[in-house]
This record gives structure tokens, sequence and C-alpha cells, in this order.
């Protein structure tokens, strides 16, 4: 099952990557959410071996490259990604890699600074052995920061600005969306609770050392907010965390 859902997501993602070119990348967190700008929880990156996880176009490390990371090391499921992350990080010494984030394909143990990953680590089908993975490539007092969905975001509906419960928030398991972006691209995506993401951590070794529910970022300070249903709004965002941002310590 695991795998054929790694399978289907897989060419879907080559399908729907055009989608995503810059879209989640730092030093943005999430739709709405604090930057990094206002967040710092990356610290100074400046000649500090970087992984990212599920790297998308490469934006995020090429963030990291213009803060002088050292190493900038990548890994995304989808060819298509790879490519444009290729592209993306032209002229930059890179490896980048194309698998599945939950397999152990050989990078390096005990190595890298900072690992983290912007609006992917749901995606995993197994998060005890991504998260065990990522603690294996952790130099002992390494960081790894991550930012997704507020695990209780895609369960808020909202019908002419009214918020309402859609769904089970206790119910962990798979939501399958046939057409996602509107292309003929299924995609099963995990549903978890905050509390497994966290737990999740703390048993394969993590201290943590900070919880973010975003809050709605200063860039839109002036921006006026109007109601709205779309599945990502200002309007949900002032009253609703759109995203979760995690950052735990391998003490
Ligand atoms: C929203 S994008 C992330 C954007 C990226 N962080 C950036 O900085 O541009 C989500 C990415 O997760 C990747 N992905 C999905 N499932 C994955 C998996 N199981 N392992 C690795 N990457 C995965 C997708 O191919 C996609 O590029």
């Amino acid at each position: 099952m695991t795998t054929e859902i790694i399978k289907q997501n897989k060419q879907s993602w080559d399908v729907v990557a055009h989608h995503f070119n810059g879209v989640d990348a730092l030093p943005n967190y999430g739709p709405f959410a604090q930057t990094e700008k206002e967040l710092g929880l990356l610290e100074d990156v400046a000649n500090k071996r970087v992984l990212d996880i599920g790297c998308g176009s490469g934006h995020s490390l090429l963030y990291m490259a213009e803060r002088g990371a050292s190493e900038l090391w990548g890994v995304d499921l989808s060819e298509k990604q790879i490519k444009t992350a290729e592209e993306t990080l032209q002229g930059l010494e890179t490896h980048l890699f194309c698998s599945p984030m939950e397999v152990d394909i050989g990078l390096p143990k005990l190595y890298f600074d900072c690992v983290y990953s912007i609006y992917a680590i749901g995606w995993t089908t197994d998060l005890t052995t991504t998260f065990r993975l990522i603690y294996s490539y952790l130099k002992q007092g390494g960081s790894f920061v991550f930012s997704w969905d507020h695990p209780l975001y895609p369960h808020i509906a909202s019908q002419n600005g009214q918020l309402s419960l859609n769904g089970s928030y206790q119910e962990e398991g798979v939501t399958t969306y046939p057409n996602f972006k509107g292309e003929d691209a299924p995609m099963v995506i995990p549903r978890r609770k905050l509390s497994t993401y966290i737990n999740e951590l703390i048993k394969v070794g993590f201290t943590i050392d900070s919880v973010i529910e975003s809050d709605v970022s200063v860039n839109y300070e002036s921006t006026k907010v109007e109601v709205s249903d779309r599945y990502y709004s200002l309007y949900k965002a002032k009253r609703f965390p759109t995203t979760m941002i995690i950052k735990v310590i391998k003490k």
C-alpha cells in the first residue's frame, strides 16, 4: 500500500510540479504565515551543511546558498522537481537526489548542521522512518526545522466566512484528491494530528525547541481583509493558523 501511494504520488507530482515553482519556499514557511525573517529559526547558516527534505523547485536551497551555506543537499520524490531545482541552482555545487524521503538512500550520517523541510514533510507515508533518518543525518547539536499545513487546517470548512469543522480531526489516515490542483493527478495525503508529529519527534530522540501555530505575517499588515471561502485566505488565516512550524534539536 505504502509503495503504491509513493508510486502514485510521484507520477502526480510530475504532473503538478509546475504549480509549485518557487511557491512554498524560504523565507516563507507557509501561506500567510510568519517568515524566517520574523521567526529566525534557522539562525546563521553561513558555512553550514544543509539538507532540504522535499526540496521541490530548489528555491529554499537558493535562499540557503545566498546566506552562505557551505553545502547544498536536497531530496525530492519528483523527477520534474529535481530537474527544476537543478535549473534554479545552476552554477552552484549541489547534491540533489530523486527519492522518497522515507527511504534510506545512503545520505551521510552525523553530517548536517541543519535539515529543514518547507511544506513537504506531511507527504511521507512513514513518519517514524522519516524522522529517524533525519535524526541520523544530523550532527550532534544540529537542528531540524519544518513547516506543514496545521493538522486541523484541512478540517476547517468555510461558507460565506462561517468556519466549521469538516470531517473528523480524530481519525488519522489518508485523504485522496482525484484531481489535485485541477489536474489529472490523483494524490494521497496522510492526515495526522499535531500530537502525532510531536510524539514521533520525541520518540526518535529529538528535543523540542519551538512549536509555532502560525500567525499572519507582518507582510499582510496593510492588506484589506475580505471575507473569503478559499482554502487559503487572509480572512481564514486571521482566525486560524494555516501552518505549523516546528524546530527540534539533536542534543
Ligand atoms: C510544496 S512542495 C515543497 C516546496 C519546496 N520545499 C521548495 O522549497 O520549493 C512539496 C514537495 O514534496 C515532494 N514530495 C512529495 N512526497 C514526497 C516524498 N514522499 N518524499 C520526498 N519528497 C516528496 C513533492 O515532489 C514536492 O516537490
